[in-house]
């Protein structure tokens, strides 16, 4: 790249444009989705223990390190880092973290659609009677007969691509800070009937019990490495969202206190998650460990047990596919941002080219619930190919990067300037940048090499 490009001038109009954008990228269907099934694959309380470090000692530096490369180098994260990188004297090479952010993004991207196509999906089934059935085993078939046809499937996670390639189209103000300003409340309210819900089924205790006895027989090195590369993954971190929308954050807002904000509504979020599902599991004597479909299995059975049953499960899987479109729209708004600022495309252009490109890749990842099921290299699938590359190597690897080029690379000026801490607060997350969150990614990282399987 030997782009001399000035920064875009884009900023967030309102004073809350970039704490909702940040929030609706990091809540989303990594918590309401994935956190309940890892969670419920690595056996729950040692997990989330896990989990939560990773993300206090990992996350939170890291992404007040991201926000920072983010608005002192005002563009997409292949731009900002350059700029940062140059500022402090060193080389383009830096910029190779900001290409893999911006790949990690897409990646991410082209098997989210197909999930939040299922919450599409299923938001149609709620709507049209097509959930009946109440039997643990009926909600089992519904989710295999869904995933089986590739055109009705692909014709939902085409929808999902279509929706994020629109907003992102319509641009930083009109598109993405609009989309987001009014449907998080919304879901924080559903979550908290359902787990009201959870509370009076049967299943609460077990369900408390599951996600917070920590000292249960401990966890494998995979369970470690999916407990740190979901920590990033929810927080959005090192795949390009949070750079790029740090990028439009005006001067004089602190980055320490919206990390936080943001990084305590992502936890609050999926755990009220885990306590609204699990009860649920417990109740009906479901496998926690049952994988990707657990919510779509196990939420439906509660709609259907619940007064008013239909009207909660539409109001639901409404938030969740809003909870997806927020967090989408983040993922390829770096890619989007570094077309119209280094190949001089329009906003337009550059958002359907991305979505043709995306539509493709995505449309591979939908075929491994049908055709391309038994296409698998090493007991993968494309799916999760992609899910397992991006949250387990390059987020991890991604952060461990900015850690250290914030930590030790760069001039340490820049980061006090952008983050105005006080000397000891200061102190304290260059401590964690320097020592805590590598060595944390780095061990983890030796552990799991040493696993038979890759
Ligand atoms: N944080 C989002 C979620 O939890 C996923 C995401 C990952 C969004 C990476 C942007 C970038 O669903
Ligand atoms: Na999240």
């Amino acid at each position: 790249m030997t782009t001399t490009n000035t920064p875009p001038k884009t900023l967030w109009l309102g004073r809350w444009g970039f704490v909702l954008a940040a929030t609706g990228s990091a809540v989303g269907l990594g918590n309401i989705w994935k956190f309940p099934y890892i969670t419920g694959e690595f056996g729950g309380g040692a997990f989330v223990l896990v989990y939560l470090a990773c993300i206090l000692a990992v996350g939170v530096p890291i992404m007040m390190a991201e926000i920072s490369f983010g608005r002192r180098g005002r563009g997409s994260p292949i731009d900002a880092i350059r700029r940062v990188v140059h500022e402090s004297g060193r080389g383009s090479f830096w910029s190779i973290f900001g290409w893999m952010a911006m790949l990690c993004g897409f990646m991410i991207l082209s098997f989210y659609v197909v999930v939040a196509g299922w919450s599409f999906s299923y938001l149609w089934k709620m709507l049209s009677g097509g959930l009946a059935g109440n039997s643990v085993d009926d909600m089992a078939a519904i989710f295999a007969a869904n995933n089986a046809n590739p055109f009705t499937l692909g014709a939902w996670s085409t929808l999902v691509t279509v929706l994020t390639m629109l907003i992102v189209g319509k641009g930083v103000q009109a598109g993405i800070e609009k989309s987001v300003s009014w449907m998080m409340p919304g879901m924080v309210i559903m979550l908290g009937i359902l787990i009201g819900y959870g509370a009076f089924s049967g299943g609460f205790a077990d369900a408390w019990s599951f996600l917070f006895s920590f000292n249960t027989e401990g966890l494998s090195s995979e369970g470690l490495l999916a407990a740190l590369g979901h920590a990033f993954f929810t927080l959005s971190l090192a795949s390009g969202a949070i750079l790029t929308y740090g990028s439009y954050l005006p001067e004089g807002h602190s980055i320490a206190r919206t990390t936080f904000s943001v990084a305590i509504a992502d936890t609050v979020v999926a755990l009220m998650a885990g306590l609204a599902i699990f009860p649920i599991i417990f109740a009906n004597g479901m496998n926690p460990g049952q994988g990707p479909g657990l919510i779509f299995m196990s939420l439906p059975l509660a709609f259907q047990a619940m007064p008013f049953g239909t009207l909660f499960g539409v109001l639901f899987f409404v938030m969740l596919s809003m909870a997806a479109l927020t967090s989408s729209i983040s993922m390829i708004e770096a890619t989007v941002a570094w077309l119209v600022a280094s190949k001089g495309m329009t906003r337009k252009r550059a958002s359907w080219g991305v979505g043709i490109v995306l539509w493709l890749v995505s449309t591979l990842a939908m075929l491994s619930f049908n055709m391309g099921a038994d296409w698998t290299l090493a007991g993968r699938t494309f799916f999760d190919w992609l899910d397992y590359l991006t949250s387990r190597w390059m987020m991890p690897l991604g952060g461990l990067g900015m850690a250290l080029m914030a930590g030790f690379l760069l001039r340490t000026e820049i980061f006090r300037e952008e983050l105005g801490l006080s000397r000891t607060q200061h102190t304290l997350w260059l401590f964690m940048v320097r020592y805590v969150s590598p060595l944390g990614i780095v061990l983890i990282f030796i552990d799991a090499l040493g696993l038979a399987t890759l």
